[in-house]
């Protein structure tokens, strides 16, 4: 309401005082926002005294004689907008504002007294003493913009307006350099080469240039003895008093020529400082960077930040995670290196050395302190957050390499699975909910039907016989006769089982129904018709191809990755064997037997237990009564993933000394370089091997700390995160010694 009257009042004014056409002003005279705000050059195209900013007034100078009045200088700009209450008096001590009664502000510093002062035709605000010699003009301090007739003089400097609507300091500047220079800068940087971007090399013309803008639109560098320099642009526009110019260094941090010609009303750009809206340092905020779309500026975030302000994307980046302790035995478990290519930043880095791209990371990635590393022409950089003046150039060859807490990448797989868990069960909505959700109860007696008497024996496993089966709609299936379960009522047993029935994975056997009749406790899995993991990897005939094992490992990760992150409640497999990894018809991994030995709740992921799992298989924490985590499965699976590649069990007391133990002899190999002896025979992909074998060293790390998360197991598996040397192996030979004790 207020803001709507100070406008009313504002307008009316304006056109009062337009009326009256007076330029001059003589001691005595005052302007208020609320009455007489302003004085106008007797042309009209100018006008100096209050105009609105944000809910006050500024004082200052603008063109108003095109609609869009367009500041050109404003008094004490960084000072709070006044009330409606200010004023302004002309005095022998020259301008001074009172912002409110009794409180005084000089608006011009002056040595002699004044006596008159006047708005100009050329846009210049001046003092005059008594003799009418001018004794101070806003003309020597400019703030964002030069007109016609105004110079910028050596050492001084033109900042750019934090936005169109706020003229207060923004964040760029230019400046009349000592060596003869015209130079942009970002504000608060240091004024070097490196920090400019903008510069009209006239670094060797010496002291006391200056930039001049003529009537004619020219805009041109002279030295002391009027040489021209250099022209920015070209003379020869219109000069008449209907063209209006002007030079702004604009929000953007470009400066450039307007013109405003005879008949216009609006202003057209007659020359630019750059095309390029990336070019200003900093025209984006800290950890982000700029990208040109459609030559307009675009700032982004590093990867794992997020912007400060939606609403004010130049405010620039934090951290989107949370960092923790850093200490380097863990910082492979909890940070990951993300590359940004083509973009470069502030050179400012702590430690310079050359060394390879993969290295680079490596070594960020290894070292506390490092939070950022860019790698240019061979070089790495390390560097410390916060990156500044970033910007994609596609022709620059620097990567930039974030460090990024790996929380994130758990929070995009979420993501992803939501939607996906989303979709499937809309997609499933019309064709019956119930199925996908809740369990199917059974009797013994239909099992005992469906088994057609426990005929077909499967296998054995830890919680029982499994044995083959067809239900009444021709769905083959597996029935699973659990033996020796602690006897519970049926709701926990029921409750128990909808948590693993919600598992939906496609690395998961599915759980399709339950039996509890009496002392029979009995679970119904969809059928894998290609048997165990273990059948297919340890056969004679045929070995799976190279390409069968990468997807079968890699599929196994995804669905051990599921368990440990993505369902509703934590699972510890606690038994992850090729003996339990089942094989549908295409060859898709599935896990099974997950969830039946204990499920543990998110938050009491330490517990202490009897040795569980499978010799060979078990990870060395349950021999040491140490807590047991996620990390245990990740060490199966470490193991398992290594047999997998070379199609042999950890044991095999038929090999030769060297070899009996799988991961040992890998390990040797892979410290002397000599991986091609554990595949002699293949049409292995080297380079996936190797990574393999190195994703697979990581897991089966003794300190289970070391191991990497499931997550991050299955990046590495993907190629999309690099892998670092695994650390020199602590006696594998001991860890299976104790397993087998
Ligand atoms: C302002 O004062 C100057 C100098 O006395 C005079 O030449 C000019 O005509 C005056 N302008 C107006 C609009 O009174
Ligand atoms: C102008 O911008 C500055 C710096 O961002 C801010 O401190 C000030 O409050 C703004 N002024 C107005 C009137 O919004
Ligand atoms: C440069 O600008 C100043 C101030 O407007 C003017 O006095 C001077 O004549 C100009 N120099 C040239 C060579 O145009
Ligand atoms: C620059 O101007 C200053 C002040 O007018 C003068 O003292 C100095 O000698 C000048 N320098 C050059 C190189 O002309
Ligand atoms: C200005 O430039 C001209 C041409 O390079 C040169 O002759 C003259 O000495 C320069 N003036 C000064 C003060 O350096
Ligand atoms: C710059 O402009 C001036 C005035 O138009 C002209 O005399 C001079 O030759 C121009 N200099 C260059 C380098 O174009
Ligand atoms: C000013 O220049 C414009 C365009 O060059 C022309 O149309 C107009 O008549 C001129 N005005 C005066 C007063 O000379
Ligand atoms: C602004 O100027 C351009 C030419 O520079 C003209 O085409 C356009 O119509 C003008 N717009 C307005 C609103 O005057
Ligand atoms: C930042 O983290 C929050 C919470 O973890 C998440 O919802 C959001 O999507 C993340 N933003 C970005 C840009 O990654
Ligand atoms: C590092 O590489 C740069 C250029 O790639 C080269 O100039 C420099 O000599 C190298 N330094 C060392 C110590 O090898
Ligand atoms: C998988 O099982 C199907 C049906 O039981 C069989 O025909 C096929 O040969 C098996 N595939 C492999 C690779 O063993
Ligand atoms: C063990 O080695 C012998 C001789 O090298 C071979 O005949 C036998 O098939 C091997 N047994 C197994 C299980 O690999």
């Amino acid at each position: 309401m207020a803001a709507i009257l100070l406008l009313l009042l504002f307008s009316t004014f304006h056109t009062a005082i337009a009326q009256h056409g007076s330029a001059n002003i003589s001691l005595g005279s005052s302007l208020s926002p609320t009455n007489n705000p302003s004085l106008f050059s007797s042309s009209g195209n100018f006008a100096f005294g209050f105009f609105l900013e944000g809910n006050g007034f500024l004082i200052g100078i603008w063109i108003s004689k095109i609609p869009e009045k367009k500041v050109v200088w404003t008094a004490n700009r960084d000072d709070p907008p006044l009330s409606r209450d200010a004023t302004l008096h002309l005095t022998v001590d020259g301008l001074i504002l009172q912002p409110t009664e009794g409180q005084e502000i000089p608006i011009t510093t002056i040595s002699q007294s004044a006596s008159s002062a006047s708005m100009l035709d050329s846009g210049n605000f001046v003092l005059y003493d008594s003799q009418m010699k001018i004794i101070w003009q806003s003309f020597d301090y400019p703030t964002d913009t030069l007109l016609p007739g105004q110079q910028l003089m050596v050492g001084k400097e033109l900042y750019s307006s934090v936005s169109e609507t706020n003229h207060s300091t923004g964040k760029f500047q230019l400046i009349m350099q000592h060596d003869g220079n015209l130079v942009q800068y970002p504000v608060a940087s240091s004024l070097t080469a490196a920090y400019a971007y903008y510069s009209s090399g006239t670094f060797t013309a010496g002291d006391n240039v200056t930039l001049n803008l003529s009537d004619d639109g020219h805009l041109y560098l002279l030295n002391s003895t009027d040489f021209y320099l250099k022209n920015l642009t070209n003379a020869g526009l219109p000069a008449n008093q209907s063209n209006i110019y002007r030079m702004t260094i604009d929000v953007d941090g470009i400066f450039r020529l307007y013109s405003c010609l005879n008949g216009n009303s609006n202003w057209s750009i007659q020359w630019s400082s750059s095309n390029d809206k990336c070019d200003p340092k900093g025209i984006c905020g800290l950890n982000s960077y700029c990208t040109l779309n459609d030559e307009q500026s675009v700032c982004s975030c590093l990867p794992g930040f997020d912007f400060i302000e939606q609403d004010d994307l130049s405010m620039g980046c934090q951290k989107n995670f949370t960092s923790g302790s850093c200490q380097s035995q863990k910082i492979l478990t909890t940070f990951t290196m993300y590359p940004l290519e083509n973009t470069i930043w502030e050179n400012n880095p702590y430690s310079i050395f050359n060394t390879t791209k993969e290295y680079c990371q490596e070594a960020c990635l290894g070292d506390c302190n490092c939070e950022a590393a860019l790698f240019i022409d061979g070089q790495c950089r390390k560097q410390k957050l916060p990156m500044r003046y970033g910007r994609r150039k596609l022709d620059d060859s620097t990567i930039a390499f974030v460090k990024v807490g790996t929380r994130i990448i758990t929070c995009i797989l979420i993501y992803r699975h939501r939607v996906w868990t989303y979709k499937k069960i809309s997609n499933q909505r019309s064709m019956g909910l119930t199925e996908d959700i809740f369990l199917q109860s059974f009797s013994y007696d239909e099992l005992e039907k469906v088994t057609e008497g426990f005929k077909e024996e499967l296998g054995k496993g830890a919680f029982g016989t499994v044995f083959k089966g067809t239900l009444s709609d021709h769905r083959v299936v597996a029935v699973k006769r659990l033996e020796n379960v602690v006897n519970e009522g049926e709701r926990q047993f029921r409750n128990e089982l909808t948590m693993i029935a919600r598992t939906h994975h496609k690395n998961l056997v599915r759980l399709l129904g339950y039996c509890y009749d009496g002392q029979n406790r009995l679970l119904v899995y969809e059928y894998m018709s290609n048997g165990s993991l273990a059948e297919f990897l340890f056969r004679l005939e045929r070995h799976p191809t190279w390409d069968e094992r990468v997807r079968i490992s890699l599929g196994i990760g995804r669905g051990i990755l599921y368990l440990h992150e993505e369902c509703e409640t934590q699972i510890i497999h606690c038994d992850i064997k090729p003996q339990n990894v089942l094989m549908d018809k295409d060859l898709c991994p599935k896990i099974a037997d997950f969830g039946l030995s204990k499920l543990l709740k998110s938050d009491q992921t330490r517990t202490f237990t009897g040795v569980r799992g499978t010799t060979g298989y078990v990870a060395p924490e349950w021999y040491r009564r140490l807590p047991i985590t996620v990390k245990a499965d990740v060490y199966s699976f470490g193991i398992v993933l290594l047999e997998i590649i070379c199609c042999r069990k950890n044991l095999d007391t038929n090999a030769s000394m060297d070899e009996i133990v799988l991961v040992n002899w890998v390990c040797d190999c892979f410290e002397k370089g000599e991986l091609d002896l554990l595949n002699a025979d293949e049409e292995v992909d080297k380079k996936t091997f190797e990574r393999i074998v190195k994703v697979g060293l990581w897991c089966i790390q003794n300190d289970p700390s070391l191991r990497p998360s499931m997550k991050k197991v299955v990046l590495m598996l993907e190629g999309t995160v690099d892998i670092p040397v695994p650390p020199s192996p602590t006696s594998f030979l001991s860890s299976i010694i104790a397993s087998s004790g």
